[in-house]
């Protein structure tokens, strides 16, 4: 299909899990606007998914909510079978799904250490698994796009900048990493592009604390150069390129959106 600027996504089928809020949410809206059809994943907030779908639809788009915890592979698999139902192929996965359980490493249970790994890693695992399976099967179809299927693992700042207090999470993040550039490495011979995305601060739900209070504002945007914090349309929009055919040739590159976080900002002054 010759690339379309305006709808650059056209006859495209995305998943994009923990669709329902924050980044996954303007994944979601930014691909339906570029033409792909999208499931959008939710764990627990049904309503919220149902909205965004139906906003979706209002606007000419075609969406599907798609309930699974990421981290069940039952629960993986039965949704990936309902997509696949609905839409027939699957094109690109934004494995999004992602959640933070902080507490000083002392203080941190098993089970805030397992559940961060669990959602934050096996999820992208199971779902790219999924995805990968059936990428092999369908191959490329070049009235869709020039790969055989497109991967977006959902990163971090953190996977390269240690965060005390988030041990579960920063790890999480490490391991997301290198999955990542294996996995390309792994897949790319059958034309399927993986890829990462690395957001700074960006303003959801996830961080909500960090921008309530002026002092907290204050000092998270001394850690952001270009000095304001990130929307999820600034993730949203590279999504769009780098599950597109524009960037058909990038693989196994980890995209950071960070405003300059990760330019060791404490140097600006120092050193
Ligand atoms: C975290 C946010 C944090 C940002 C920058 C993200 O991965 O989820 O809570 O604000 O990194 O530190």
């Amino acid at each position: 299909m010759p690339y379309d600027p305006v709808r650059p996504l056209r006859g495209q089928k995305a998943l994009v899990t923990g669709g329902s809020s924050g980044i996954g949410e303007g994944i979601a809206r930014a691909f339906a606007a570029a033409g792909a059809a999208v499931g959008v994943n939710y764990h627990s907030h049904p309503e919220a998914a149902e909205r965004i779908v139906t906003e979706i639809r209002s606007s000419g788009g075609e969406a599907l909510a798609l309930k699974a915890d990421v981290a069940n592979e039952v629960e993986v698999q039965a949704m990936f079978a309902v997509l696949l139902e609905t839409f027939g192929r699957i094109d690109i996965l934004i494995a999004n799904s992602g959640i933070q359980k902080d507490a000083s490493f002392p203080e941190m249970s098993q089970d805030q250490w397992r559940r961060v790994l669990d959602v934050n890693l096996t999820g992208q695992f199971l779902c790219a698994r999924e995805a990968v399976r059936r990428f092999l099967t369908q191959g490329i179809d070049p009235s869709v796009s020039r790969a055989a299927g497109k991967i977006i693992c959902m990163s971090s700042v953190h996977e390269v900048i240690p965060w005390a207090g988030h041990v579960n999470y920063a790890a999480s993040k490490g391991g997301v990493m290198m999955m990542m550039k294996s996995l390309a490495q792994e897949t790319a011979e059958h034309g399927i592009r993986v890829n990462g995305i690395a957001p700074g601060a960006i303003r959801t739900p996830i961080n909500q604390e960090a921008w309530e209070m002026p002092e907290a504002e204050r000092r998270l945007l001394e850690l952001i150069p270009y000095g304001r914090g990130g929307e999820p349309e600034d993730v949203a929009n590279a999504a769009v390129w780098l599950a597109s055919d524009n960037a058909d040739y990038v693989v196994g590159t980890t995209l950071f959106i960070d405003g300059g976080m990760t330019l060791y900002p404490g140097f600006r002054d120092n050193g």
